[in-house]
């Protein structure tokens, strides 16, 4: 029985290694993790991060050939194959702070797996590495005088938060990279065979180990670049009388471009996009290419400016003073269908808001608990309420933030008469009906279309 352990029971680890021992009962998958409060979690019912789907997944692996553990040593020794998926933040400290990948979580599993082997293993970069990071770990594995041969493979995962069960089951492709020597083409190999007991074997693409790594980091900036693209067109949109939503429609239907991921927002948030990319032009300016480096780091910038103007907008409407005024957050985390608030435009926004002295009132069905940490600095000026009817009342503007399909259903008649007057309403995600909104009496600002304005 082939034995897979999994470094890291996070966004990634954990969903992607319940699907692959429901997909295949005849591997057993032991995943492992530091923190034992997570571990704990992914044993209930209450698992650690919310998904759709993922409860039913884990249920029926577990205790079968899915299991978890804190004891990442004998998790390591006993496996054949080690995907390593522990978080790969942006350095804070020292060279490339800001941009550069912290390589320390990583670099210290290779050290354990290299302490505790005592026999062959297959090694998986399934975290998002910087572009050679394969090379500086063979290094440190094959350090020292342990005669195990460790085979490096880069596998990285482009699972979508919110949707990670159906992009897992039914994935556009999956990446592996192996070294083009015989013992790296058999590691190879082996890594294939496991996913393709489901997955078609010409969506698995095989590389060599560089490019599979440069692609999980270009396919990040190539999708970030799109929000950013539509997100510049937006600003344009709004002056001059172009609605940005007829102009992604238009553009869209050309499939040289496609129509996906071409909603203007207040921006695009989470833990990858941001920190991708600024790792992107860390590497270019580590290789003497500034342009490229320029161009990329503009996409970052690009978005910055969306979460900023957003307020502003808020700001300018609400008559240059939003000091004491309550206002209502719709949706915390940084997409619908996701607890996850990493890098969520909400947390810029509602710190401007906090800035400028408003009474901030954040409301999420599933992100609570991470907007408290998010802002733990700040809740002596930021309250949370669960329901958003609560969290209206008494405001003078809702801003909506994350598109939750609830907000399309919610009583907007009777939210606007427990609201002080003027009402406004920013819809950051352009997926409420602002005819109607405006029809009840609202003042409406969306992101890319004219303003519905009752004041004159
Ligand atoms: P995460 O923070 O949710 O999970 C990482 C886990 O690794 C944590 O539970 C942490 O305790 C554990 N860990 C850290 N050091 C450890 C160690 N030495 N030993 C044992 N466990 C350790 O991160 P994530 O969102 O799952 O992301 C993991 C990687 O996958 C990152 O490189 C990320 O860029 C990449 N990625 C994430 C997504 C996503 O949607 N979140 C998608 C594709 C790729
Ligand atoms: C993204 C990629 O889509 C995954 O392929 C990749 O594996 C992952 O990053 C990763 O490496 O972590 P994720 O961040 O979970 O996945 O979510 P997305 O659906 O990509 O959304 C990212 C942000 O862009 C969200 O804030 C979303 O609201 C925003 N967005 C997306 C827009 O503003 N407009 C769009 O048209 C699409």
């Amino acid at each position: 029985m082939t034995k897979i352990c999994c470094i890291g029971a996070g966004y990634v680890g954990g969903p992607t290694m319940a699907m692959i021992a429901k997909k295949c009962p005849d591997v057993q998958v032991m995943v492992v993790d530091i923190n034992e409060e997570r571990i704990v979690a992914w044993q209930t019912d209450d698992l650690p991060i919310y998904e759709p789907g993922l409860l039913e997944v884990v249920q029926e692996a577990l205790g079968r050939n899915l299991f978890f553990s804190t004891d990442v040593d004998q998790g390591i020794r006993d496996a054949d194959i080690v995907f390593v998926s522990v978080n790969t933040p942006t350095k804070t400290f020292g060279e490339g702070a800001g941009y550069a990948s912290d390589l320390q979580y990583w670099e210290l599993c290779a050290r354990r797996i290299k302490e505790v082997s005592t026999s062959d293993k297959i090694i998986v970069e399934k975290s998002t590495l910087p572009v050679r990071t394969a090379e500086a770990m063979e290094r440190v594995l094959h350090s020292g005088d342990n005669p195990v041969h460790f085979e490096v493979l880069s596998n990285p995962e482009f699972l979508a938060e919110g949707t990670a069960i159906e992009d897992l089951e039914d994935p556009d492709r999956v990446l592996i990279g192996g070294h083009e020597t015989e013992s790296g083409q058999k590691a190879l190999q082996t890594l294939v065979d496991i996913y393709a007991t489901w997955i078609p074997r010409e969506r698995i693409l095989t590389t060599n180990v560089w490019s599979s790594e440069l692609s999980k980091l270009t396919a990040n900036a190539f999708l970030a670049q799109r929000v950013s693209s539509i997100n510049a067109i937006s600003a344009l949109c709004e002056a001059t009388g172009a609605d940005v939503a007829d102009v992604a429609h238009a553009i869209g239907t050309d499939s040289r471009i496609g129509s996906k991921f071409l909603k203007a927002s207040i921006g695009f948030g989470g833990s990858c996009f941001k920190k991708d990319i600024l790792n992107l032009v860390y590497l270019c300016e580590t290789y003497g290419l500034q342009a490229p480096a320029d161009y990329w780091r503009q996409v970052v910038a690009m978005n910055e400016y969306q979460e900023t103007r957003f307020v502003t907008t808020m700001l300018r409407s609400m008559f240059n003073t939003i000091a004491s005024k309550r206002i209502a957050i719709f949706g915390f985390a940084f997409k619908a269908d996701t607890g996850d608030t990493r890098e969520s435009p909400a947390i810029r926004v509602c710190r401007e808001l906090a800035g400028e002295h408003a009474k901030v009132v954040v409301s999420d069905p599933k992100a609570i608990a991470n907007a408290r940490v998010e802002l733990s600095d700040l809740l002596d000026q930021i309250g949370f309420e669960e329901d958003p009817y609560a969290a209206a009342e008494g405001a003078h503007a809702i801003a909506l933030l994350t598109e939750w399909k609830q907000y399309k259903e919610l009583d907007f008649q009777r939210i606007y008469d427990s609201m002080a007057k003027p009402a406004f309403i920013f819809d950051g995600r352009n997926m409420l009906d602002h005819q109607a909104l405006f029809n009840i009496g609202f003042e409406v600002y969306s992101i890319g279309k004219g303003n519905k304005t009752h004041l004159k």
